[in-house]
């Protein structure tokens, strides 16, 4: 039977219980990182049809609570396959089952790196932007990945 193919984005929906609610009735920071974190890897999974990693998280912002009975709502889509890496941009929304309104309350980025059969990192397929936005995620993602190589090279040679 033919592959469907997919593209590498993923919509997950939960409703926010009072086991993931800090004492103020709000989702702990803690519970949407894991929630990101499985989106994103999901994501970078469907686009290489591997067991992926994550190497870094290397932004997220969180704006607005989302109270508990609130829906929280987390899209991610791979921005970029590099070599054996790739990055997934996730953005977050909190919904108001009842009056239907929606908050963006976060937006972060992951990488997450392809492994082989021996647990080591392997080349992920190409990946080919088509849309207006897609393209310029995939143009910003590059961007991004300098910064991360640079820091990493200049706190590697700080020695204090
Ligand atoms: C991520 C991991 C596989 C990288 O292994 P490594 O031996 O450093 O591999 P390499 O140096 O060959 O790098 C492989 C890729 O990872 C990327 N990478 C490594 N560290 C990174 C970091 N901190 N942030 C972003 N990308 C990173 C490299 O840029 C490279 O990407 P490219 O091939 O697309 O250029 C390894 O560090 C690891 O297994 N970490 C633990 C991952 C994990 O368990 N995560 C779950 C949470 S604990």
């Amino acid at each position: 039977m033919k592959k469907q193919e997919e593209k590498p984005v993923v919509e997950m929906t939960e409703i926010v219980l009072p086991n993931d609610a800090n004492t103020l009735g709000n989702i702990l920071g803690g519970k949407v990182m894991h929630l990101i974190d499985i989106a994103c890897a999901i994501a970078a999974s469907r686009h290489c049809r591997r067991p992926v990693v994550t190497a870094s998280i290397d932004y997220l912002d969180f704006k607005h609570p989302i109270k508990v009975g609130e829906l929280i709502i987390i899209k991610a889509a791979l921005n970029r396959a590099f070599h054996t890496s790739m990055e997934v941009g996730a953005k977050v929304w909190s919904e108001n089952l009842l009056t239907g309104e929606r908050r963006h309350t976060s937006s972060a980025y992951l990488t997450f790196v392809a492994l082989g059969e021996d647990g080591r990192p392997v080349p992920v397929p190409e990946y080919v932007p088509e849309t207006p936005d897609e393209i310029r995620r995939w143009k910003q993602a590059e961007i991004r990945r300098q910064h991360r190589l640079e820091q990493k090279k200049r706190l590697s040679n700080f020695d204090g």
